[in-house]
């Protein structure tokens, strides 16, 4: 079953609760907090990322999907575990090494969170599989980090089978996310490849009617 997980990065400014309800009401199955630091990437977000997920934390139920584009991952996860977030995923580029992944694993973990790790389109699939057995989930970077309403990276359709594939010939089960200009025509052909937790931003929150798209993004192919 496909899960769509809106990114509320490019919410407009005095829009925020209107939009975050109307969300809540549409049935996105997560909102998607995309957290950045001016360093991993170059616009920084952190503040307004913490403010927007205690807001929603108060007014809605819904799970938060925390994505952090940082350097600093173990502030972070101190940081954002104050909104009891459904699951943290960090970015497999900003860990030092491979001992650093799975502090940051162990860490998410003894804060009551479930995991998840990035990659970002140039990382190679492979590089992601030794941490599989100890994560929920890979998200798979179908844009370069860093901004919403860039276009789809049709390339990453390859990418997602190759892990789909790997993970189902290892009988795991693993969510597999995609983010980065996923639309009603792009999420086909990612889904098919195997992707079961869609992240749209720009999709969602241009179309007039939130329910309409997030049902058709769900729609079984
Ligand atoms: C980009 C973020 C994405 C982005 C998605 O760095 O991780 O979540 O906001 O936005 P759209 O759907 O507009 O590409
Ligand atoms: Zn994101």
């Amino acid at each position: 079953m496909v899960e769509v997980s809106t990114s509320i990065l490019s919410v407009k400014k005095g829009e925020e609760s209107k939009t975050f309800f109307a969300l809540e009401a549409s049935k996105t199955d997560y909102f998607h907090i995309d957290v950045m630091d001016g360093k991993f990437v170059e616009k920084d977000t952190y503040a307004k990322m913490l403010e927007y997920s205690s807001y929603i934390k108060r007014i809605s139920n819904l799970p938060l999907d925390v994505h952090l584009m940082v350097n600093d991952i173990k502030k972070a996860i101190d940081d954002f575990i104050a909104v009891e977030p459904n699951i943290i995923t960090f970015h497999l580029e900003a860990c030092e090494n491979e001992e650093n992944v799975f502090e940051n694993i162990k860490y998410i973990k003894e804060n009551n969170s479930k995991v998840g790790i990035a990659i970002k389109p140039e990382t190679n699939v492979e590089e992601i599989y030794k941490y599989l057995p100890y994560i929920h989930m890979c998200l798979v970077m179908t844009v370069e980090p860093g901004k919403g309403g860039q276009t789809y990276l049709s390339d990453m359709t390859e990418k997602v089978k190759t892990l789909k594939k790997y993970i189902d010939e290892n009988n795991m089960e693993i969510d597999i996310e995609v983010d980065g200009g996923i639309n009603l025509r792009t999420a086909p052909a990612v889904k098919k490849a195997g992707a079961n937790i869609l992240v749209a931003g720009t999709a969602i929150l241009k179309a007039v009617d939130y329910k309409n798209i997030i049902d058709e993004l769900k729609m079984e192919n």
